[in-house]
């Protein structure tokens, strides 16, 4: 076992991921603990090229094997770069988006099969799983209207897919938070920013590895 913290947060387009992620971090930050935030596809260097060559817009004759082989091959960079080290050295990771949306979105919703998907990414995260997932539970019109409420967001490749692409993909999480029942947490976020927010607070604050990191202090 890691001394650190491993938490994902996972949910659809719009969800409130970003907003929210942006509050824990000060949260874990003021509660004294070492806190790294990062993203995926992403993160770091390589993963960040990974990133561009799967959400560039004109990249339409992509395959949905070749977009899951990309997004678990920069997992895996992200994880061993960045994630693990952070993790050994007792750091709370954040961080946005891990595995559950790979088997959501590829394995799901392009109908790869989960199976397929969560195979392909074991061999990626060779058991590391976080310990904690914050799902972000919202309807996809609500998702939706947010983001287009947002101008300065960046358009990328799946924001082009339509409603029922992105009904699919909410009907895919439901199926992985079956999976995973002891480490998702589903969050109403269909809520006020301030509302959601205290609901994740109320999560890590009973969070067994939370008063773990408290206590060694
Ligand atoms: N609870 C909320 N109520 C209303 N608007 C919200 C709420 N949370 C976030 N927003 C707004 O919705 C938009 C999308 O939020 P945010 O970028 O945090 O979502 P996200 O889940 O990170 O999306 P993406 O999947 O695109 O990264 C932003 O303009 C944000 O200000
Ligand atoms: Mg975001």
């Amino acid at each position: 076992m890691l001394k650190g913290w491993f938490i994902t947060v996972e949910g659809g387009e719009g969800a409130g991921k970003t907003t929210i992620v942006d509050k824990i971090e000060h949260f874990l930050k003021d509660e004294g603990l070492d806190v790294v935030r990062t993203r995926e596809p992403g993160g770091i260097k390589i993963a960040e090229k990974i990133r561009e060559v799967i959400l560039d817009v004109t990249h339409t004759e992509m395959d949905e094997r070749t977009e899951a082989l990309l997004y678990a091959a920069a997992r895996r960079q992200h994880l061993v770069e960045k994630v693990l080290p952070a993790l050994e050295a007792g750091k709370v990771v954040i961080c946005d988006r891990f595995i559950d949306s790979s088997l959501a979105y590829q394995g799901y919703a392009r109908e790869i099969g989960v199976d397929e998907v969560l195979s392909i990414n074991e061999f990626a995260v060779e058991g590391h799983l976080p310990e904690l997932t914050l799902f972000f539970k919202v309807d996809p019109e609500v998702g939706l209207e947010r983001i287009s409420r947002d101008k300065n967001r960046e358009v990328n490749r799946l924001d082009k897919e339509k409603l029922d692409f992105h009904k699919k993909v909410k009907e895919g999480y439901d199926k992985v938070n079956e999976m995973y029942r002891s480490r998702i947490a589903i969050i109403d976020a269909e809520q006020t920013v301030e509302h959601v927010y205290q609901q994740v607070i109320d999560v890590i604050r009973e969070h067994d590895k939370f008063k773990t990191l408290k206590e060694m202090g």
